[in-house]
């Protein structure tokens, strides 16, 4: 998924940029994130960027033509620079016929440089999938499956306004296990109704297929969404830390160690395209409503396109899809560097900020003293790190590196 959710992206102006505190900022490694923004049916909770097909079904071919003239005005800002990953999310990707995610792949190796053994992750619904069609994926050219369960149990599926059910789940990951070496198993907790019971069967059922990934996501209630509207039952905070703590002994002991926030794998199987943006590397994002970050010698600018489907197809077959377009200044540069690394159990070098954001980490002196006081950020000057309170209270943490900025 895109990490901009907290991200703040204003339209294309003058703004004061980084450039003059930068030194040269050394490009950092590069992903590529594209959009496909249809469903099914909404789910009342779902706050990203996507869209009922409607009857008239999803226009594959002329979004493929906008993409591909979306990337074809984007690559000189990423000229000569090879990608390390590729994210086709969503919306539900799946939807899309295999043939078309063969041309994509295809049409994106084309133009980019995409590193040999490249993680190449798409994600699936179990309701839209079947066997034939995962395989098909898996021959075009994607190498992980992301499979968006979200529970086993119908009950809990139905309170989800899901379009599957427990036994299409099942079914779905059998079938990404035999075709995928690379596969992800996404599961929400603390949804309506659900007991910790409930949530320890969901999580037997998922270690039932030995999954290389997991992600487990505390349900959020987004503002905007239905679920917001009409707020369903779900459990206290108490509740949900209970069910937290147990997802990550239970995991950790079958081999699967939390890497991030909701994310845990076995070794060597964490998410390269994900610990990409948790690292603050670059990545360019095609198609409706994709961000991007990508930096040049002397900045780091953000970019958004489009939300709007068919505005998104529009513009960029008319030369640009680009809505907005922000050069970052040193503030957002610690703001933004923070609010992804802290997400790391394992936090990240120090001297990787230095190298991501071009700006010495002696800039952050007073936020790192407070942090280090308040017992949220551990003692180790070498690595930047959350201790297990500063995770428990992330947001705290992360709001002690916002900065008023003077633009
Ligand atoms: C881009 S989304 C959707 C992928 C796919 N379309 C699906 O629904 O299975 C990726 C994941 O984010 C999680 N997610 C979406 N909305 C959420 C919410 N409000 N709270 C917590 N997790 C959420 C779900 O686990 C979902 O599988
Ligand atoms: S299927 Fe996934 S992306 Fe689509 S509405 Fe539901 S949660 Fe959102």
């Amino acid at each position: 998924m895109s990490s901009g959710r907290t991200i703040e992206i204003v339209p294309i102006r003058q703004h004061r940029d980084a450039s003059a505190a930068l030194g040269v900022v050394p490009a950092p490694p590069l992903s590529l994130y594209v959009h496909l923004p249809w469903c099914m049916r909404k789910c009342p909770y779902c706050d990203f960027n996507s869209f009922e097909q409607g009857g008239e079904g999803v226009p594959e071919e002329r979004y493929l033509d906008a993409l591909t003239a979306d990337l074809e005005r984007a690559l000189p800002e990423v000229w000569g620079r090879s990608v390390r990953s590729v994210f086709i999310g969503g919306g539900t990707p799946s939807l899309f016929a295999p043939e078309s995610i063969d041309r994509l792949l295809a049409m994106i190796r084309a133009r980019l440089q995409v590193l040999p053994g490249a993680e190449v992750t798409m994600e699936a619904n179990p309701g839209t999938f079947e066997a034939q069609r995962f395989k098909a994926f898996a021959q075009a050219g994607v190498t992980r499956l992301s499979v968006g369960v979200q529970s086993f149990s119908d009950r809990a599926l139905a309170a989800l306004g899901r379009v599957h059910d427990g036994a299409q789940a099942r079914r779905a990951l059998e079938v990404a296990a035999t075709h995928f070496s690379g596969f992800n198993v996404d599961l929400m907790y603390a949804l309506p109704g659900q007991g910790l019971a409930d949530c320890a069967k969901d999580l037997a059922e998922a270690l039932a297929f030995e999954p290389p990934h997991l992600s487990f996501y505390h349900l959020t209630i987004e503002p905007g969404t239905a679920f917001a509207t009409r707020p369903p039952a779900v459990a206290d905070e108490d509740l949900a830390a209970d069910m937290q703590a147990m997802i990550e002994e239970r995991l950790g002991a079958a081999g699967l160690l939390r890497y991030e926030v909701s994310a845990y794998a076995r070794r060597g199987r964490r998410c390269e395209h994900n610990l990409n943006y948790w690292q603050f590397g670059d990545y360019l994002g095609i198609g409706a409503g994709a961000h991007g970050k990508i930096s040049f010698a002397d900045r780091i600018v953000r970019e958004q396109r489009f939300r709007n489907p068919q505005r998104y197809m529009d513009s960029a077959l008319a030369g640009d899809a680009v809505e907005a377009r922000r050069v970052l200044t040193c503030d957002d540069l610690v703001f933004e560097f923070m609010l992804n690394a802290l997400r790391l159990v394992e936090g990240v070098p120090m001297a990787m900020f230095a190298r991501h954001t071009g700006i010495d980490p002696g800039e952050m002196g007073p936020e790192l003293r407070l942090a280090r006081a308040k017992g949220l950020l551990d003692e180790d000057r070498e690595t930047l790190r959350a201790t297990e309170l500063g995770r428990r209270f992330l947001n705290d943490l992360q709001q002690i590196f916002l900065r008023a900025n003077e633009s």
